[in-house]
């Protein structure tokens, strides 16, 4: 797999690199791990640090100044993103943003080569891959510098994670010294590196696009009928995806980036990884929106963004107040707390480590650690609604206790009651609940 003309080629031949990205959206049978929360709003929707997930995405890519074209593929109804994209138009002047919508989930590569047509328009040179469920720093631009220094036809964001994390995501074997992939394996059985594929890839459209035929060629090559399709939303599912060989274009558009393309790669001289020291961390579960919130709210913080609440004397930043919510001056709030639009916080309460959504109402004296509060739901006064804090490293939401595993960080669904006086501690709960008694380590139906 070889480019015909190098980027490099191309760039002193005077034309310039244009550069497009894709954020892979997926659609509303995955994020199940993500409920109760996506049951009100689809996952990459879901505001963390004031802003939904998606959005995060786009500002990072709007920092690269040669893409001015982003696609979200997903298989969501056409509806679901209109007006997302109708406000991140405005906020983004400069990206055109369209969806582009699957007629069924087409895997992480599938979705790229059904609309080839379109991404290949205008003939950019470079495609930006984006997971849509990552919380990180996108250090887009410098993937970009990699790339063109090492005349790549693709770069991967990596970053170390612990042995015992490592084998649930994709793993990347380098040579330390040129920082080429040497090998790579999608979710691995044992231990191969520490060093994980972090959902982010820059491509030479030169390169991608013919590496997806071959992965199509050979899969109709091959007899199989039954193809697994391994995803950490559907582990618990074991879900299969199965063809039928009279249907040759179904059986052929399924094809994932990390299983059927990667690993093939690797084989290629052209593949590197970018490390990224800085933050990076998956947004499966509910509770990994609570992590996911305090990394976003700590780089708005470092880069002394104006949206963040301003100093105070009940304020421990950083936190963010949406101008529309209503949060008593003798409340105490942060670190790491956004408050949803319209939502109220009464006099004494504390709140930390925590997401507040759209018209909760917190009452007086009330304590939130660790949570989620759901849409229009209300905590009563002299009640605590807590979770427990996760070592950063374990990229995991569950904690164990008393030998049991546990949700580390407390959900409450949308229009969920919580008594005066009433402690929940390391439960889920789901939409319209009343909890008028003390509950904890339980999943509440
Ligand atoms: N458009 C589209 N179509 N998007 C999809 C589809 C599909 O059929 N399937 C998954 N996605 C999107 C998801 O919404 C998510 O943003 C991303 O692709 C990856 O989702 P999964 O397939 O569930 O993979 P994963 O999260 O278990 O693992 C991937 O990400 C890890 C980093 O978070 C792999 O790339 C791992 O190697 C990687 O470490």
């Amino acid at each position: 797999m070889s480019l015909q003309v190098s980027y490099r080629e191309k760039h002193t031949n005077g034309v310039s690199a244009t550069t497009k990205a894709v954020i892979l959206v997926g659609g509303s049978s995955r994020g199940t791990r993500f409920r109760p929360l996506s049951l009100d709003v689809p996952k990459p929707l879901f505001d963390v640090a004031g802003h939904p997930i998606l959005w995060h995405c786009l500002a990072a890519v709007q920092k690269v100044p040669s893409i001015h074209e982003v696609y979200l593929i997903g298989y969501y109804d056409e509806s679901v993103f209109r007006d997302f994209i109708k406000d991140a138009a405005s906020e983004f002047p400069n990206l055109s943003i369209k969806y582009l919508r699957e007629y069924q989930a087409l895997g992480t590569a599938g979705g790229l080569y059904h609309f080839r047509d379109a991404i290949l328009k205008g003939r950019p040179e470079r495609l930006f891959v984006l997971n849509s469920d990552v919380c990180c720093s996108f250090p887009l631009n410098e993937m970009l510098k990699m790339f063109t220094e090492k005349d790549a036809e693709a770069v991967i964001l990596g970053t170390r994670v612990s042995e015992e994390a490592a084998s649930n995501f994709g793993c990347i074997v380098s040579d330390n010294h040129t920082r080429r992939v040497l090998h790579y394996v999608e979710k691995p059985e044992g231990h191969i590196s520490n060093l994980i594929n972090c959902g982010v890839y820059l491509f030479s459209t030169d390169a991608i696009f013919p590496s997806i035929r071959s992965a199509i060629k050979r899969r109709t090559d091959r007899p199989s009928r039954l193809m697994s399709y391994p995803s950490s939303d559907n582990l618990m599912e074991s879900s299969f995806v199965e063809y039928d060989n009279d249907d040759e274009t179904e059986k052929n558009e399924v094809i994932r980036l990390e299983q059927d393309i990667l690993s093939d790669m690797a084989d290629s001289k052209q593949f590197f990884v970018y490390e990224t020291k800085d933050f990076w961390r998956q947004i499966k579960t509910a509770g990994s929106a609570v992590p996911a919130n305090a990394l976003y709210l700590q780089q708005a913080w470092q880069n002394g963004s104006t949206q963040l609440a301003p100093a105070g004397p009940n304020i421990i930043q950083p936190v963010f107040i949406h101008h529309t919510a209503h949060v008593d001056p003798t409340a105490k709030l942060g670190p790491n707390v956004s408050i949803g639009p319209r939502a109220t916080v009464g006099a004494g309460a504390r709140i930390k480590e925590s997401i507040v959504l759209e018209d909760a109402e917190i009452k007086h004296d009330a304590c939130v650690l660790y949570s989620i509060i759901g849409w229009n739901s209300r905590v009563g006064s002299w009640s605590r609604v807590e979770g427990s804090p996760t070592p950063v490293a374990n990229h995991s939401t569950t904690i164990v206790k008393n030998g049991v595993k546990v949700q580390s960080i407390t959900i409450l669904g949308k229009e969920c009651g919580v008594g005066d006086e009433v402690r929940v501690q390391n439960c889920i709960c789901l939409p319209f609940k009343e909890l008028k008694r003390d509950v904890a380590n339980e999943v509440i139906m």
